[in-house]
């Protein structure tokens, strides 16, 4: 027998309707937020939100801090140096060391608005570099805007589902792409937005061989430094380490974001991390057009001058201090943002008790790691169907078609929950189940 929903349909329907849209699973992450929050106005249910990737933590107090003092001294002041503060550099670079196990000197260390910013400025360099390679490979499902910003930037791309491609499958399936001749950049984000898998040494190695035969760029977006939970990746300067493919090739650009793993989106900084032999690397076409400068400075005094004349000084400061606690041992940040792990943990335990499963479920023969995002379907429905038969019961998520997957489910978000929100999740799971019988 059907059970009444926490939220009348009728609530839900008629937003929809009135918000236009025609297909419940291409809504956008606005779009779901405007009719969750329609709706819980109109019936007084508080809604799980699920749906938005921002982060629920306060802003890293080292980072705070040194920021004030800043401002405080009168940094505001002053343009900040186009190629960055020389000690956010430098710390960036000690970071780098300390938790990827790598080297990249200081100059390669470029603070951005954000990884955003980073990307941004990245596709544009990379898609300048060889006339013949205009086109990016996205190692979907990914971050939407990604895809925006090529489309602002009328550069094309290709992607696929890695869902069918790991482990061995995935090397012989990136050089299907790369084979071409037409790619200048690949890039996914480990661990990745939405689907938590995170790609292993052994893919990343093949990823790594590809870009050095096929001479190809790749971007290594990490929004969601360390988040791999499984892993004890905290201890700086000791093993294990964030998974790279800068271990293998040459070819990189690695995107490090203070969002995620400092809580600091709100003052849009990042820090995007280029290869030594990159960044000297001299390319043709961008010689010929920026006055004989190679890669690395192409990407700070051309693209990274051209749109926002550096990054804001305050924040670099901020940065810096919190880059430096992390490497000296004084800030775990990884035990701070650890409660998105502790949260995925017990929402997966609810949804799969009420007949829900974990779409991207694996890595290989391992299970994913609980951590900011995770995915759901549930048997017999598409991800339209969920999204929208969800939304009845005060939870909303975005459909994973919108983040390039090909894979039927929702992409939940752990950032905004709250403790008592499980106990409400738990009562209306087990009305769906019911609504709902597989
Ligand atoms: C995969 C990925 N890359 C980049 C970003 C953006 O990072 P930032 O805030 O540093 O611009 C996000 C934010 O959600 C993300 O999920």
């Amino acid at each position: 027998m059907q059970m009444e929903t926490p939220i009348e349909k009728k609530i839900i329907d008629d937003a929809i309707r009135d918000f236009k849209i025609q297909d419940f699973s291409k809504a956008t992450i606005r779009e779901v937020k405007s009719i969750a929050a329609f709706a819980e106005r109109e019936s007084g249910v508080e809604f799980i939100k699920m749906e938005m990737g921002i982060p629920g933590l306060p802003a890293a107090k080292v980072g705070v801090e040194a920021q004030i003092k800043a401002l405080q001294d009168g940094i505001a002041r002053t343009y900040p140096d186009i190629q960055g503060l020389p000690e956010l550099k430098r710390q960036a670079s000690r970071f780098v060391k300390a938790f990827i196990g790598i080297d990249i000197s200081a100059d390669g260390c470029i603070p951005v608005c954000g990884s955003m910013q980073g990307t941004f400025a990245s596709f544009l360099t990379c898609s300048q570099a060889d006339p013949q390679k205009d086109t990016v490979l996205f190692i979907d499902p990914g971050f939407p805007v990604q895809k925006m910003q090529l489309q602002v930037m009328g550069v094309k791309y290709e992607t696929f589902d890695v869902y069918d491609y790991r482990g061995d499958k995935l090397k012989g399936k990136i050089e299907t792409y790369l084979a071409k001749g037409n790619i200048c950049a690949v890039v996914y984000s480990n661990p990745n937005n939405p689907s938590w898998v995170c790609l292993n040494e052994e893919e990343l190695r093949g990823i790594g061989e590809l870009a050095t035969q096929y001479d190809v760029i790749v971007m290594e977006d990490l929004a969601y430094f360390a988040m791999d939970f499984r892993k004890p990746l905290s201890t700086p300067f000791e093993p294990p380490y964030q998974a790279t493919v800068a271990r293998y090739t040459d070819n990189y650009i690695l995107l490090i974001s203070g969002s995620k793993a400092f809580s600091y989106a709100g003052e849009r900084i990042g820090v995007t991390c280029i290869s030594d032999k990159l960044y000297s690397r001299r390319y043709d076409a961008l010689a010929q057009r920026y006055e004989g400068l190679p890669f690395g400075q192409v990407f700070s005094t051309r693209m990274l001058y051209a749109l926002s004349s550096g990054t804001s000084h305050s924040a670099q400061f901020a940065m810096a201090a919190m880059l430096k606690a992390a490497v000296e041992g004084t800030y775990d940040f990884r035990k701070e943002v650890g409660v998105y792990g502790e949260r995925a943990r017990r929402l997966k335990d609810i949804f799969c008790k009420h007949g829900f499963y974990i779409v991207y479920d694996k890595d290989l023969d391992e299970p994913v790691a609980d951590g900011f995002y995770f995915t759901i379907g549930y048997p017999h429905m598409t991800s339209g169907q969920l999204a929208h038969e969800l939304m009845y019961y005060g939870v909303s998520a975005i459909c994973l078609i919108t983040t390039g997957s090909r894979q039927e489910g929702l992409r939940v978000c752990t950032s905004f929950i709250a403790d008592h929100q499980y106990k409400l999740l738990e009562e209306r799971m087990k009305i769906f189940e019911t609504n709902n019988p597989v």
